[in-house]
Formats: structure tokens, C-alpha cells, sequence
């Protein structure tokens, strides 16, 4: 027990577990130790401890490192955090007359947010990863699948045709602001707290740069009270993760669309499918559904946080020790989640011919407005005089293309021959060629600003 000293009475049974955080944050092991040894370091530096003394505590963290590498620590009953174990240990290994002196001028509210300030970092660079294999799938998808036609949609119905490499690159496209958001955030968490204290700052003369130099962060937290008090970085990750799950949801939403028979535009792999137990010809997005699920998990992580941290008095509260499950269950469902959309899209089967089946010639009704503008006929007209094209056609229950050129003629006197033009999907495509648009040219151009992002 590290704080034994004023007290008489044990803690009530109940109130152990109800307190220790050792079962979840035994995690931040590694990270725990390093930032202890270039504690000791500082302080040897300050000459608060002699260079025996702190190589005495870095040998006895090298064997407990060995120890939770190999799991082999053995967790004693007072063991409340990762700190109160890894100190009690050192004091074991090397005594407690110099295992005593480790933490001077500490306190566990800096090195929490220090633990959870470098684990989260590695996270969020593994992520960084992942995020930019998703958009490298996207795009080589985008490439390989370029001359696939296939219906736009807007309130779910059918709008304009447009390629299927634009609708991946769509979700391509947002993803790849979520991976600028998320190169943002990383630089806001490794962010060094270490050397203040509880919440007043370091007596001692604390070297906090070399601290932070030898752990990697970028920069040091600046007011020691806002250091142990802030847990932006932990809300900063999940508002950008719910932000990025957001769009998986709603990416997983258009598969599940896009898959279903009715559709039948993709078909998924069986390593993302599973099957019913009752009814024997079903294949399940299963792996699509959970994406969308997770995603109302992690809202839920980031709100929960947010209500814990709204109403406390400045500094540490103990209540923030309960910023450190969301978050890992929250890194760990957003990490996942990337994989497994990665692993869909890489082995997703695209069906062209079923794409191009639910193209319906309706979908052209702009492409005869556009026509007219092209002869100088106002936009407006143009939409009105095209809108009788389609009244026509319903009117004798036929689709579009099944009007002939004299009814189109009827319509509308500047209706010319080359009218007809007008029903070929691929040239509505083509003509949307300015910047963003579904053209083949226009398509690549988009992937090429992609590859630049990553
Ligand atoms: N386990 C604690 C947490 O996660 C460490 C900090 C404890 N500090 C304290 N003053 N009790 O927040």
C-alpha cells in the first residue's frame, strides 16, 4: 500500500475491486516503466538521486519488464494500479531504501495521464496505418473496377448513372479527411505531463524537456494543474473515432444495400459473411452490420466520458480513472473496424452486369435538359420541356428509350436527330468531366489527389 501511513483501517472488500484499476490498465506496463526510468533519470540529473541509485532502479525495471513481458509478474493483493504494483515490485528487487526514492516529487495523477498519453499515441499511429490501407484498397479498387457503370442514388432512389469507382472513392474521400483529423490529434496527445506533480508542479528542479525528449513526446503540457486534469486527448480520440465510425456506418450501410439480392451489385466473400442457423440459403453481412452496430458503441464511449469530466472541480478527481476502459474498448473497436472494412473491400466480388441492369433510362431525364441548354434553350425550359419527355413515356407506359425519335420530336421542335445521344449511359457519365465528377478522367484525377494524401 502506497498511502498507508494515515490510515487504521482496511479498505471494505468490496471497495478493493471496486477501486483497482490493475485488471485494465496493467496495459500501460511498458509504458509505465519507461516513463519511471527517465523519472529517475531527471531526478539523478537534479541530484535528487546518485547515479548508483538510479542505476539500481533501472536494473530493477528491466526485471520487471522481463517479468510482464514473459508473465511472470505476480500480482500482490495491494496492487491497486500499474503504478502502485511496478513500485511495490521495484522495492522488492532492489530494497526499499533506494526502491523508496523513485517517487519523489511524483505523483500517480501524472504518470496516468502520462501511461495513457504514450500508449494512446502508438495506438493512434498503428491506426494511422490501417486508416491508409483502407484508402490504398479504395483506390486500388478505384483503378481495377474504373469501367463499371452503375445507378447514383439521392433519398435512395435512382438519380444519375455514375461510376462504380466513384461511389468507393466517395467514402474513399472522406476517409482521408478523417485520416488528416486523426494526424491532427496524434500531435495533440503526445503531449508530455510528466513532472507535475500532483497538481502544483515539481519541486525539485525537474528536467520535464529531457523527460519528454526521451520519451518521444513532441511537447510538454504547460500548466501542471490543466496536465493531471485533462483528458482532451482521450475525448479528442473518441469524437474523432465516432467521427470516423460515423462514416464506416454509413459506407457499410450502402453494402448492405448494394449486397442484398434485390440489388445484387456485390456479393461479399465468405470471410466476412456467416449464415443462419434455421434457414440454410441465407449469407448475412455480418461483417457490414457490425461495423454499423460498433459504431453506436463508440458515440456512446465519447458521450459517456464527456458526462463523466462535465462537472468536475478543477484538477484530479478519481473519476477520471474511469476515462481509461472506454477508451481502450473504444481504440480497440475503431482498430478492428478498419481491418475488418479493409478485408471487405479487398475480397468484395463486384457484379457489373447487375449494375448496369438497374441503370433505367429515367436516370437520363437531366442528360435532355442538358441537351437543350447545349442548343441555347434557358436551363429551366430546358428541365420543363425534358419533364414532358418523361410524361410522354409514362403516358404510354413505355421507359425513355422506348420513345421514337418523332414523339421526341413532338415534344420539343429542337430535338434534332442526334437526340438519341442522349440515352447512352456512358456519355452521361463521360460528360461530367469537370473537377470531382464521374468521367473516367475525372475519376483518376481524384485518385492521384488521394495518393498524395497518404
Ligand atoms: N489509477 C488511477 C487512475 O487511473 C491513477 C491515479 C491515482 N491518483 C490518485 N490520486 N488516487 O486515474
Amino acid at each position: 500500500m502506497l498511502w498507508g501511513g494515515r490510515f487504521t483501517q482496511g479498505l471494505d472488500p468490496l471497495m478493493v475491486q471496486y477501486n483497482e484499476s490493475l485488471p485494465y490498465d496493467r496495459i500501460f506496463w511498458s509504458q509505465d516503466i519507461a516513463g519511471s526510468i527517465a523519472f529517475a533519470r531527471a531526478n539523478a540529473k537534479s541530484g535528487i538521486l546518485t547515479a548508483h541509485e538510479f542505476s539500481e532502479i533501472e536494473r530493477g525495471f528491466r526485471q520487471i519488464a522481463e517479468e510482464w513481458r514473459t508473465n511472470t509478474f505476480v500480482v500482490k493483493p495491494n496492487d491497486e494500479d500499474i503504478h502502485t504494483a511496478n513500485e511495490r515490485r521495484l522495492g522488492e528487487i532492489i530494497g526499499k531504501e533506494i526502491g523508496g526514492k523513485l517517487h519523489t516529487g511524483r505523483s500517480r495523477n501524472e504518470q496516468i495521464a502520462t501511461d495513457m498519453r504514450l500508449w494512446l499515441r502508438d495506438e493512434l499511429r498503428k491506426i494511422d496505418g490501417f486508416l491508409s490501407d483502407l484508402i490504398k484498397v479504395s483506390i486500388a479498387r478505384a483503378e481495377r473496377d474504373i469501367d463499371y457503370l452503375m445507378p447514383g442514388y439521392t433519398h435512395l432512389q435512382k438519380a444519375q448513372p455514375v461510376r462504380w469507382s466513384h461511389w468507393v472513392l466517395s467514402h474513399a474521400t472522406a476517409f482521408a479527411s478523417e485520416l488528416q483529423r486523426l494526424r491532427e490529434t496524434i500531435k495533440r496527445v503526445n503531449r508530455s505531463p510528466l513532472g507535475t506533480g500532483a497538481l502544483a508542479g515539481n519541486p525539485f528542479h525537474i528536467d520535464r524537456e529531457q523527460m519528454a525528449r526521451e520519451l518521444g513526446f513532441d511537447g510538454l503540457l504547460y500548466n501542471s494543474m490543466n496536465a493531471v486534469a485533462d483528458r482532451d486527448f482521450a475525448m479528442e480520440t473518441m469524437q474523432w473515432g465516432s467521427s470516423f465510425m460515423l462514416k464506416i456506418s454509413r459506407w457499410a450501410e450502402d453494402l448492405i444495400i448494394y449486397s442484398s439480392l434485390e440489388f445484387g451489385f456485390v456479393r461479399l466473400s465468405d470471410a466476412y459473411s456467416t449464415g443462419s442457423s434455421l434457414m440454410p440459403q441465407k449469407k448475412n453481412a455480418d461483417s457490414l452490420e457490425l461495423l454499423r452496430g460498433k459504431s453506436g458503441r463508440a458515440f456512446g464511449q465519447m458521450a459517456g466520458l464527456m458526462c463523466t469530466i462535465k462537472g468536475l472541480p478543477t484538477t484530479y478527481n478519481k473519476d477520471l480513472q474511469e476515462s481509461v476502459e472506454p477508451l481502450l474498448d473504444h481504440i480497440k473497436t475503431v482498430s478492428d473496424s478498419i481491418q475488418i472494412a479493409t478485408g471487405v473491400l479487398s475480397t468484395l466480388t463486384v457484379i457489373p452486369e447487375k449494375m448496369v441492369a438497374a441503370l433505367a433510362p429515367e436516370m437520363l431525364a437531366t442528360e435532355f435538359a442538358d441537351y437543350l441548354v447545349r442548343k441555347g434553350v434557358p436551363f429551366r425550359e430546358g428541365h420543363h420541356i425534358s419533364g414532358r419527355v418523361v410524361a410522354l413515356a409514362e403516358q404510354h407506359n413505355v421507359p425513355m428509350d422506348k420513345l421514337s425519335l418523332e414523339q421526341l420530336k413532338g415534344v420539343d421542335a429542337r430535338f434534332d436527330d442526334d437526340v438519341l445521344e442522349c440515352l447512352d449511359y456512358e456519355r452521361a457519365v463521360e460528360l461530367k468531366d469537370a473537377i470531382g465528377g464521374c468521367s473516367k478522367r475525372a475519376v483518376l484525377e481524384q485518385v492521384a489527389v488521394l495518393k498524395s494524401l497518404l
